[in-house]
């Protein structure tokens, strides 16, 4: 009933509301109050005696691991290999004993990551999990289980539970940073304060419902839609293209920004939406030349940016999603947001079933 739901008329809307309060009680548990420092549930983890990671994921959850690539390698300056759970398993990769496994699952129920999980075991120095289901197969087998705390999620199509896996990952590689001494104490205070103020942009980011909405009516029409984005935002690129595809059965795909001329460029013509991802961070000038090739052929962009960035860019463009400004770091949660929403309208506008897509499962527990 619409009770259940909190009012919204889905569960993916109620879900994506909620990302606010589900985000701050992620970060307040690995963040409490009166320090900068990230702390661990359980025994701790120390992060010099490991000289690798490996995340193995699937779905929504491998592109959270994406995300947290960048992260572990700018903060913390750590390799990173990043694979999806069902080429890791029969690919039999070498695993050194200085390796920290870590393993990203909604459900902790998934067949694939959890036979990648077990794959590692005796293997990896350690196995760390993060889940939203703390009594689920992935979390019992792991050394340690790292909760999201996004609450139930019953949409297919996750919304909630990837914010709440980004900010437990990004809290993992900012404690990744202080034992390896590789951001200075004023650094951390600047993530932590950022972290904890999380909650409130991100509501101002779902305050840009009516507007995002107008461009979902607009996506509606499109035939295949193309997400780019360049470092933080690429993941998120192909996030965005994945809840469009799964939700409105609109054809969508992420690409890396600098790869456009290597292949999608091709696609552009006046009939192609093109969303680019795009605060106003270091890279934001590649990106807008990025942007202005897809005009240039008659692309129809959708740029989400800050104030800053859109001054700056907006000329041209179809449409613009304006995101309140953010620390760089934590962009990729921010614009989660009007990732999901661009789904979620876009999929109202055609009528189909947002919370129980077809052909779709919330959780693949068979191969
Ligand atoms: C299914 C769901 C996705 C989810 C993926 C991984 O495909 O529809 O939303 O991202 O499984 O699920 P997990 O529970 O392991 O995060």
């Amino acid at each position: 009933t619409r009770a259940d739901k909190g009012g919204h008329k889905h569960y993916m809307a109620k879900e994506i509301a909620e990302q606010p309060v589900v985000v701050a009680e992620a970060i307040r548990s690995y963040l409490p109050t009166g320090g900068d420092q990230v702390v661990l549930p359980g025994d701790d983890l120390d992060f010099t005696k490991l000289d690798r990671l490996t995340m193995v994921a699937c779905g929504t959850a491998f592109y959270a691991c994406l995300t947290a690539k960048y992260w572990f390698e700018q903060l913390a300056k750590m390799p990173v290999e990043v694979d999806i759970a069902s080429e890791f398993r029969y690919r039999e990769p070498p695993i050194s004993d200085r390796t920290l496994a870590l393993f990203v699952s909604q459900s902790g129920e998934t067949a694939d990551t959890l036979a990648a999980l077990r794959y590692c075991e005796g293997k990896a120095d350690k196995i760390v999990s993060v889940v939203n289901v703390a009594e689920s197969s992935i979390a019992r087998e792991s050394d340690m289980a790292l909760p999201i705390h996004a609450g139930v999620e019953i949409g297919v199509a996750s919304t909630k539970a990837f914010t709440c896996q980004l900010s437990v990952l990004l809290m993992l590689a900012l404690k990744a940073a202080a034992d390896r001494g590789t951001l200075n104490d004023e650094e951390i205070a600047d993530h932590a304060a950022a972290l904890r103020g999380l909650p409130t942009v991100l509501n101002a980011a779902l305050d840009q419902n009516d507007a995002i909405r107008q461009s979902a009516q607009r996506l509606s029409e499109a035939r295949d839609v193309l997400f780019l984005g360049r470092g933080l935002m690429y993941p998120l690129a192909m996030e965005g293209a994945l809840k469009l595809k799964e939700i409105s059965y609109i054809h969508a795909e992420g690409y890396a920004s600098g790869e456009l001329k290597h292949g999608p460029i091709a696609l552009i013509d006046k009939h192609m939406p093109v969303v680019v991802m795009a605060p106003r961070d270091a890279v934001f000038d590649k990106t807008v030349s990025n942007m202005q090739e897809v005009m240039a052929r008659k692309g129809k962009v959708i740029l989400v940016s800050d104030d800053d960035g859109i001054a700056e860019a907006e000329d041209g463009v179809w449409s613009t999603i304006r995101m309140p400004h953010v620390h760089t770091s934590l962009a990729p949660i921010l614009y989660s947001v009007p990732a999901q929403l661009l789904a979620y309208h876009t999929a109202v506008a055609k009528g189909t079933d947002v919370d129980q897509p077809r052909n779709l499962a919330k959780s693949v527990t068979v191969e």
